[in-house]
């Protein structure tokens, strides 16, 4: 069934009070729930409707302390009613005792068990799997509740109320939805801290782990203590409770969840030494915890009138957490690194089959929409929001949101009248990035005429929007389009300048320039649209040496690389001037080697093959493949002694520490890595994986060597080393199939998926395996569909056991319809195989079916 934001209708009762008691036996979990409702509107009675999924077994029901008629409860699939007949006209208690199996559930939604401790995930629907109970994010409650466990920690949201043996009790004062329910049952050992806040409150910090793992969970308490401070010092945001809990486990479909004072992640977004994690993976888990943090006051505080505003939280706290990263680490590495993961997984989502816009109106699973459009371009809406009314203006505002909404469940709109009225614009028009799918194009001409007003620049901006499905028709958006114009010399002529772009094609005019200047667009990607223009490469060249804009410069660096890939993968030739000005670029000393590397590191396959795509031309996998070794190797022969230069003189000496500084030269040294091994014979990586003693400079090594066809001894030494270590087991699987040279990946993948420790139930296990192999562009698309057949049979088997996951990865398939006759046919008929599985769930057949429509 489709669910539609146009039938939005506030819950008929209010709901003040619930207060659950656990008593928590692996297969027999017994949940009584109080609930303190009343009518919304006495005067017209409504049956009393809650959710609660098939894997509850009603033990005992009563309102105000009665057993109603039986003819006045109905259960139907996933839902219960108590007639209003069998209601009070005014506040009554409603009781109900439910059994569930937590050992059975393989879902990782509702109540679960991971490694012997239960856990809960009820973002989105997932508190209906626990007990009857209105399952929406509207409907806010303060929460009482016990637990019964012999588990030695018992954790539930809020402040701990009672503590005994076999028992706690929790009580959370701020009201909140189901979603933000969490509860933890394991006997754990924790690290602890303390903040203390702006305002003199002194907040206990836990971060509960396994033992034995607590020695890996420091770097996640400093973020979350630098997250607390950064919150306060830019947004004014002071926490609020007398404790702040953080779980790790390993079972967990998505990365982390903000549940009111119980933040439960992913283990692999917590733990982390230097021997176990990489650079990135430390990024990585500096970033969640900031966002899960965040959104206590973007999420929790005030939180979402339904599911349709999903991403005024995640887009929001998204922004937020980049933000912060930005401030933390290098705010120019970070924007970039934010627009490639934006392109390639958020433009490749718009331009496909599963294109929807950041604020959809209908959905049949709403886990489905956990994306990329919601999260990364929701964050790049409010970016441009920012742009466009400043950053007193965007103060003003969030002031104001925080002010006026604190406690609602509030809407998009809601969220762009607090803009209107903190700045006084009118944003009717702005509201189209939420409501519309697709990326918009944009193409820029320049015109040029040295006898007018001192020598004029005109540029003239149209914008286009294909069709997405359901919506054929775009009308013109707001564009904040950041330009700069620098001189012949190399000298900024005109600092950045925000153009604001609102009709489909617009001109802007600058006069008394002397001499032509070379433009600079889209500075600090200000929008999330694909430009367009007429530039060759010797300009592109000038902007790469000259450009002040830190994204911009790189922006014309990969240009250069990506015409010259499109074109070597159309069997052109190309790449003479990247190869040179790389040269250029790296040599200087006075740029950010973790810029440089930036710079250095070639699009993929999968980026190439987008852009190929876009250009009207089908991509061939295997050509863009050999295209992007041959430029590779011509980089690294042209460059050969530089980039060793680079090699030996970016190791980093002394201890392991995962900061910024560390982390950039690691980059630029192991991009260089990555290009030497093409002509060294792999001698380098065979050194580094035996000597570094930081995981990131290991991982390098060894995915050069598997390249290489090399990898089997460093391979067999690093499971010897971590066989007992998951997180590191992970990447163990993962980087054989993604290295692999694509035309023994299948056989690899297959291999490796029959072996007995690759545990396919873990989410991450499988993301690992499955996800890595997808991620070998050539490998998956396979022109005999081996590639299409190993994902798709692997989703058939996940569907009945965790449908988010099976769905999640479906989506594997959702550029199925860019490619060549045969790959499309067999695509095709791997979704359609898909499709056919018996008792498919909800989430993974509307994934498929969205796809097979495009076809
Ligand atoms: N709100 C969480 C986050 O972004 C994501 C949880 C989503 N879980 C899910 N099963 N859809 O931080
Ligand atoms: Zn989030």
């Amino acid at each position: 069934i489709v669910q539609y934001l146009a039938d939005y209708r506030p819950y008929p009762f209010l709901l003040s009070e619930t207060r659950l008691d656990f008593t928590l036996i692996p297969d027999a979990t017994r949940v009584k729930a109080v609930l303190s409702l009343a009518p919304r509107d006495p005067d017209t009675p409504e049956d009393l409707v809650l959710d609660g999924g098939a894997g509850l077994k009603l033990i005992a029901l009563t309102v105000n302390g009665q057993k109603p008629d039986p003819a006045h409860v109905s259960r139907e699939e996933e839902r219960l009613v108590i007639a209003a007949a069998a209601l009070p006209r005014s506040a009554f208690t409603l009781e109900t005792e439910v059994q569930i199996d937590p050992a059975a559930n393989t879902t990782f939604e509702g109540l679960y068990m991971s490694g012997g401790m239960f856990c809960t995930q009820c973002e989105a629907e997932g508190f209906r799997h626990i007990t009857f109970y209105p399952d929406r994010p509207d409907v806010m409650a303060t929460f009482r509740v016990t637990i019964r466990s012999d588990r030695k920690v018992l954790l539930s949201n809020g402040n701990p109320v009672g503590q005994a043996q076999g028992m706690a009790e929790w009580h959370d004062p701020w009201p909140k939805p189901s979603y933000l329910f969490a509860l933890v049952a394991g006997d754990l050992v924790s690290i602890s801290d303390s903040f203390t806040t702006m305002s003199g409150r002194k907040v206990d910090l836990n971060i509960w782990v396994r033992p034995g793992d607590q020695d890996r969970a420091d770097y996640a308490m400093e973020s979350l203590i630098r997250s607390m401070k950064w919150d306060e010092e830019v947004y004014g945001r002071e926490y609020d409770l007398d404790v702040f809990n953080i779980v790790a486990v390993d079972d967990f479909n998505m990365g982390a969840m903000e549940n009111k004072g119980l933040n439960i992640f992913n283990s692999k977004l917590v733990l982390a030494s230097p021997e176990t994690a990489t650079d990135t993976d430390y990024e990585r888990i500096e970033g969640v915890i900031a966002h899960e943090y965040f959104h206590n006051w973007t999420g929790n505080r005030i939180t979402c009138r339904d599911w349709f505003q999903l991403c005024l939280k995640e887009g929001l706290t998204v922004f937020r957490d980049q933000q912060f990263t930005s401030d933390m680490r290098s705010a120019p590495v970070k924007r970039i690194e934010d627009v490639q993961a934006l392109r390639a997984r958020q433009f490749r989502e718009d331009a496909g089959p599963l294109a929807h816009p950041p604020r959809p109106d209908h959905y049949e699973e709403i886990n489905n929409f956990y994306t990329a459009t919601v999260y990364e371009k929701g964050a790049e809406v409010i970016g441009m929001l920012k742009r466009l009314v400043g950053d007193a203006g965007y103060a003003k505002a969030l002031d104001l949101y925080f002010d006026r909404h604190d406690g609602d469940a509030a809407t998009i709109e809601d969220w762009l009248q607090v803009f209107e009225d903190a700045t006084g614009r009118d944003l009717a028009q702005f509201k189209r990035w939420y409501v519309d799918a697709g990326t918009p194009h944009l193409d820029m001409v320049e015109q040029w005429s040295a006898d007018d007003a001192g020598g004029r620049l005109t540029l003239t901006f149209t914008q286009e929007t294909a069709p997405t499905p359901g919506q054929p028709d775009k009308p013109a958006r707001v564009i904040p389009i950041a330009v700069g114009l620098i001189g012949p010399n190399g000298d900024e002529v005109l600092p950045t300048r925000i153009l604001e772009m609102t009709q489909p094609q617009q001109s802007f005019d600058f006069e008394g320039l002397g001499a032509r200047p070379v433009v600079s667009a889209l500075r600090d990607f200000s929008a999330p649209v694909i430009l367009t223009r007429r530039i060759d490469d010797a300009t592109r060249a000038f902007l790469l040496a000259h450009d002040t804009d830190p994204f911009a410069r790189w922006e014309a660096g990969r240009e250069l690389a990506m015409t010259a890939l499109v074109s070597l993968s159309q069997g052109q030739p190309g790449g003479d001037d990247y190869v040179t000005a790389i040269g250029e670029l790296i040599a200087d000393d006075s740029a950010d080697p973790a810029f440089r590397a930036l710079c250095l590191n070639l699009p993929g396959d999968e980026e190439i093959a987008t852009r190929v795509f876009s250009l009207g031309l089908t991509p061939d996998p295997d050509a863009i493949h050999a295209a992007r070794q041959d430029l590779a190797r011509r980089i690294a022969q042209t460059h050969q002694d530089l980039l060793a230069r680079i090699y030996d003189r970016m190791q980093v000496t002394g201890p392991y520490a995962p900061d910024a500084e560390g982390s950039a030269r690691r980059a630029l040294r192991i991009a260089a890595l990555g290009l030497l091994n093409r002509i060294d014979g792999g001698q380098r990586a065979q050194v580094l994986f035996g000597t570094a003693g930081n995981m990131t400079e290991r991982m390098a090594a060894l995915a050069c060597l598997i390249r290489l066809g090399l990898g089997d001894d460093a391979l067999a030494i690093l499971h010897q080393e971590f066989q007992d270590n998951r997180l590191v087991m992970d990447k163990w699987f993962s980087v054989q199939p993604m290295a692999a040279p694509p035309d023994s990946a299948v056989a690899i993948a297959r291999d490796l998926a029959a072996r007995p420790d690759f545990e396919w139930k873990n989410p991450n296990r499988f993301r690992a395996l499955i996800g890595g192999f997808a991620a070998n562009h050539a490998a998956f698309h396979a022109k005999d569909g081996a590639g299409y057949d190993f994902v798709a049979d692997w989703i058939m088997r996940m569907d009945p056991v965790n449908p988010q996951i099976a769905a999640r990865m479906s989506s594997l398939f959702e550029t199925w319809p860019r490619y060549d006759a045969a790959r499309r046919e067999k695509a095709l008929a791997a979704l359609e195989r898909i499709a056919a599985l018996d008792g498919l769930s909800r989430n993974t057949r509307e994934m498929v079916s969205r796809m097979i429509a495009a076809g």
